[in-house]
C-alpha cells in the first residue's frame, strides 16, 4: 500500500480517516494531533519549560519525540524526567531505553532515584501487588510535581494515549465515580503555583499509532510491562472492550473523548470538592491534614524525615 501523500510505502492504515501513511507522513499526522490538544485547551506554550515524563515505554517515547520536534519550531523548551522506582530488571531496562532515547532525540533527561531520594524501592515496601501499584501511582505523580518545581517547569506532559483516557472514562462510568471522572481530561490546569499543569499530548492518538511510529522511526523503548501490572483490573478490561467496539466502529474512542470533553463542565457542577489545604508535613496541596504521599512514606519508612530531606536537597540527576 502506498502513502496517501507521497510514493513512499505505507506503514499504517488509519481506519478512522481511511488514510495509508508512510513513516514521515505518520509523524506529520501525529504532530497535527498533538497541536490539536494544545489548541483545544488553549494552552499557551510560549516561553514555557515542559517536563516530559518518560517511563521508557513506547507511548512516552512517541510523546517525547513529537514534543521535541514541536519545540524545535515553536517557542518552548522540553526536558525529560525518568523516575527510577527500583523494580528489579524492569527499572534497569527502562532506564537503558530512556538513556538511548535521550541520545537519539538529543533530549536532556533528569532522573530521580527513589532509594536515593527517599530511602526505599517500590519492590521492598512489603505491600501487596495492588497496593504497590496504587502507592506507586501516588509516588510517581508527587515526584513529577517535585521535579517540575525544582527544575522550573510549568507543565508536565505524560504519555497517556486515547486508549488510556477512554478506558479510564469508561471505568468511572461503570463505578459511577464522578470525582475521578471530572479529572480525566487531556489537560488539567496548574493549581496555585505548587501543582503544574498536566497535559496528555497523545490524548487524540491511539496506542497502535504510537507503536507503529516508534517501530517505523526506530526510536528506543522497552516493551515489557511492569511486573506488578494486573490484567484483571476494570481499566484493563475496559480497554479490551473498547478495542472490540473500535474494531467495528472505527473512530468511536475519539468520539467518546470529544463528547466527554463537551460534558466535562456539566460533571464538574455535580461534584463537591472539600476545600484544599496544605499538607502539614510537606506543604503541598492536600484534601487531608497529611497528604497521601507523606502518609505512604511514613507507612514505609516509619517517619516523615525523608520527605523533608528530599525538599531540602535537589535529587535530580542529569543523564
Ligand atoms: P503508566 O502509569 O505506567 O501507564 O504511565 C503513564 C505515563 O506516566 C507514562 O506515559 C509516562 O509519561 C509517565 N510515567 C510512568 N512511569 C514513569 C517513570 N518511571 N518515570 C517518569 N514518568 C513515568
Ligand atoms: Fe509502579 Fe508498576 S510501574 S507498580
Ligand atoms: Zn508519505
Ligand atoms: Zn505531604
Amino acid at each position: 500500500m502506498k502513502c496517501k501523500y507521497c510514493n513512499g510505502k505505507a506503514v499504517i492504515y488509519v481506519r478512522r480517516t481511511r488514510t495509508p501513511l508512510c513513516p514521515s507522513h505518520l509523524e506529520e499526522y501525529l504532530i497535527k494531533n498533538v497541536v490539536k490538544v494544545f489548541k483545544h485547551y488553549r494552552i499557551d506554550l510560549s516561553n514555557k519549560k515542559i517536563l516530559i515524563a518518560l517511563s521508557g515505554g513506547k507511548d512516552s517515547s512517541t510523546m517525547a519525540s513529537l514534543m521535541k520536534k514541536l519545540s524545535e519550531v515553536e517557542d518552548f523548551e522540553v526536558v525529560g524526567l525518568y523516575i527510577d522506582l527500583g523494580i528489579p530488571k524492569y527499572s534497569d531496562y527502562s532506564l537503558k531505553a530512556v538513556e538511548k532515547l535521550s541520545r537519539s532525540l538529543d533530549l536532556e533527561v533528569r532522573t530521580i532515584n527513589l532509594r536515593e531520594a527517599l530511602g526505599f524501592n517500590i519492590s521492598d515496601t512489603g505491600f501487596k501487588r495492588r497496593t504497590i501499584c496504587s502507592a506507586c501511582g501516588i509516588i510517581k505523580r508527587y515526584l513529577m510535581n517535585y521535579a517540575a518545581l525544582v527544575d522550573g517547569c510549568q507543565i508536565i506532559a505524560t504519555g497517556h494515549t486515547l486508549d488510556d483516557i477512554t478506558a479510564y472514562i469508561l471505568k468511572s462510568y461503570i463505578t459511577q465515580d464522578l470525582k475521578s471522572l471530572v479529572k480525566l481530561g487531556v489537560y488539567n490546569p496548574p493549581l496555585n503555583k505548587l501543582i503544574p499543569g498536566k497535559v496528555k499530548p497523545l490524548g487524540y492518538v491511539s496506542e497502535k499509532e504510537s507503536l507503529v511510529y516508534v517501530l517505523s522511526s526506530n526510536y528506543p523503548f522497552y516493551h515489557e510491562e511492569c511486573p506488578y501490572v494486573s490484567h484483571e483490573t476494570i481499566e484493563f478490561q475496559a480497554k479490551r472492550f473498547l478495542n472490540m467496539v473500535e474494531a467495528k466502529h472505527p473512530g468511536i474512542k475519539l468520539y467518546m473523548l470529544r463528547e466527554y470533553e463537551k460534558n466535562r463542565q456539566l460533571y464538574e457542577k455535580l461534584v463537591e470538592y472539600p476545600p484544599l489545604r496544605r499538607c502539614k508535613i510537606c506543604g503541598m496541596p492536600s484534601q487531608r491534614e497529611v497528604c497521601s504521599f507523606c502518609s505512604i512514606v511514613k507507612r514505609i519508612t516509619g517517619s516523615y524525615d525523608s520527605v523533608l530531606k528530599m525538599w531540602e536537597n535537589n535529587f535530580l540527576r542529569i543523564i
